[in-house]
């Protein structure tokens, strides 16, 4: 079984696949055609200029998912390696992942998406990248906005020449799964994942992109 560190998305992806700042600009515009529409419900491509408001959600929405079957130390050990300003200004200027944020009529966010072509997973296949995060505020879950942002990945993915999307999903996580099946994901195998010292065992699942999500 492999084991995978969090938010692990090195540079050394073996093919040169990912693009120019300026063709991330295209492909962003490309995807608004083809962006999921949810009412009052924005989508777009994040910047290094959106690192703090996206570093805020994303420690709220980890700790409101996982924080009450946690560790508190471990979860702290993973907010600061991974969903700090810094690391996620950091992440954000990469050239191969791409962070997507959905914002409500008042510019508030109330999910993001992270796309990121990581190390090599041995369950899935060859053409397929990784969808690394996926997280919708706790309280406007259910209103197909999970949806509109794996749609939007989708077509990113697409645009990129990939044929599949995998992620990691924690086996203690089965509304998470639920709603993975839901959208067409498959279990190809498992993997470990450690949040601080605690590794857990993950369900890789994976969907080829061919096959578009009905509404
Ligand atoms: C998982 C998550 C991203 C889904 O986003 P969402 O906006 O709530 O999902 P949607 O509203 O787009 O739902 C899409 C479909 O999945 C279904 N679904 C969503 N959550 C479900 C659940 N817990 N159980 C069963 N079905 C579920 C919905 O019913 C919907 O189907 P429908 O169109 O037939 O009604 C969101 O709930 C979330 O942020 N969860 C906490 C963070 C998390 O676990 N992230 C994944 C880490 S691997």
């Amino acid at each position: 079984m492999t084991l995978r560190f969090a938010s692990y998305c090195p540079s050394a992806f073996t093919q040169p696949t990912w693009r120019s700042d300026t063709e991330r600009r295209i492909d962003s515009d490309a995807t608004e055609t083809t962006r999921a529409f949810v009412i009052g419900i924005q989508i777009r491509g994040a910047a290094v200029s959106d690192a703090k408001v996206l570093a805020a959600f994303a420690e709220r929405a980890f700790r409101d998912t996982y924080a009450v079957y946690n560790d508190p130390a471990n979860i702290d050990a993973h907010v600061s390696q991974f969903l700090s300003v810094s690391r996620i200004k950091a992440d954000l200027a990469r050239n191969d992942s791409d962070f997507f944020v959905a914002e409500d009529s008042t510019g508030k966010i109330v999910g993001y998406a992270k796309l990121c072509a990581s190390q090599p997973e041995p369950s899935v296949s060859s053409g397929s990248i990784e969808l690394e995060r996926i997280y919708v505020d706790r309280n406007q879950k259910g209103r197909g906005i999970g949806t509109a942002l794996l749609k939007t990945v989708m077509a990113m993915a697409a645009s990129k020449a990939f044929d599949a999307l995998w992620l990691g999903v924690w086996q203690k996580n089965p509304d998470a799964i639920r709603f993975y099946e839901k959208l067409g994901f498959r279990i190809v195998g498992t993997h470990a994942f450690l949040v601080g010292k605690d590794e857990q065992l993950d369900w890789v699942m994976e969907r080829a992109l061919g096959e578009a999500i009905q509404d």
